[in-house]
């Protein structure tokens, strides 16, 4: 219950999905939480959420794209809880259109890279002094198994990939002041935005290859498929003192899709 008591965290785009649910895992084990999201509706809601069970949040909207935004959401949070401890940068995800290099558009890069990439560095920023004034404190950043490997998804792949030694870089520069940098990378989340897109998974389409691809890849790797609170378990053990051998290390909580070759699994 109090593995996170008297810390500070601030998540990002925990209006939805994976960072809500950490969000409300935090404030469980003690944390006091402010949400950076873009989506005035959701992240309200999710702050609105958390006071009416007795916890401490607060909303700010922010464009996590943003410099001027990231600074202004930071100093919002030191203004209402006095300190920063646990940084959280999970705003993320890849577009349809991120396709073949010699076929995408530019724009689809630039966005895919400043989501995901640019966003972490923003708020490592202007939240790592807070983090040094408190004396240390843990950074959670977000890869993908896709990004582990190589996938049909350069943009996503290439800034999901930097985000590793990225994470590992953070570690080496702020060892010295008690900040750990960690990455999770994790498989299949089933959160809002995933169920929308995959819809029911009762019956399978055999006519519609992904589907069948789908279908094979949870039988090749049965703990690949998760829920939002398996992540956020592995998040609270990160932003806890529990993990504090931990650092520079990408947890791949993907039920071994980035680990093992299932011989004989293709179809
Ligand atoms: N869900 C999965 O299956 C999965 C798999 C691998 C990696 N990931 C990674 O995990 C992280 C969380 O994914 P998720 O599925 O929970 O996301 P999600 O799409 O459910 O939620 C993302 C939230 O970020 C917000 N957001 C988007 N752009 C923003 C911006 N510029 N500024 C502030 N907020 C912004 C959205 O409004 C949304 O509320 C991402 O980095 C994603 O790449 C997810």
């Amino acid at each position: 219950m109090d593995r996170l008591k008297g810390k500070v965290a601030f998540l990002t785009g925990a209006g939805a999905g994976i960072a809500k649910a950490t969000a409300k895992a935090f404030v469980r084990e003690g944390a006091r939480v402010a949400l950076f999201e873009i989506d005035r509706q959701v992240g309200e809601r999710a702050a609105r959420e958390i006071v009416q069970d007795g916890g401490e949040a607060i909303f700010v909207e922010t464009d996590v794209t943003d410099e001027a935004s990231v600074a202004a959401a930071v100093a919002r949070t030191i203004e209402r809880f006095g300190r920063l401890d646990v940084m959280m940068n999970c705003a993320g995800g890849s577009l349809a259109q991120d396709v073949n290099a010699h076929e995408m558009d530019l724009d689809v890069w630039h966005k895919t890279i400043a989501l995901n990439l640019l966003h972490p560095f923003l708020c490592c920023r202007h939240g790592i002094p807070h983090m040094i004034a408190a004396g240390g404190g843990s950074i959670i950043n977000f890869a993908s198994h896709l990004g582990q490997i190589g996938s049909e998804r350069p943009a996503y792949a290439a800034a999901k990939g930097g985000i590793v030694s990225f994470t590992k870089t953070l570690a080496a520069l702020y060892a010295p002041h008690g900040i750990r940098a960690n990455a999770i990378a994790p498989g299949s989340i089933r959160t809002e935005r995933w169920l929308k897109r995959w819809g029911s998974e009762a019956a399978v389409d055999m006519s519609d290859p992904r589907q069948v691809e789908r279908f094979t890849m949870r039988r090749n790797y049965p703990f690949s498929t998760g829920e939002p609170d398996d992540i956020a378990a592995v998040a609270v053990f990160l932003a806890s003192n529990e993990s504090r051998m931990l650092t520079g290390t990408t947890i791949n909580a993907d039920g071994g899709r980035s680990s093992y070759l299932k011989v004989g699994g293709a179809s």
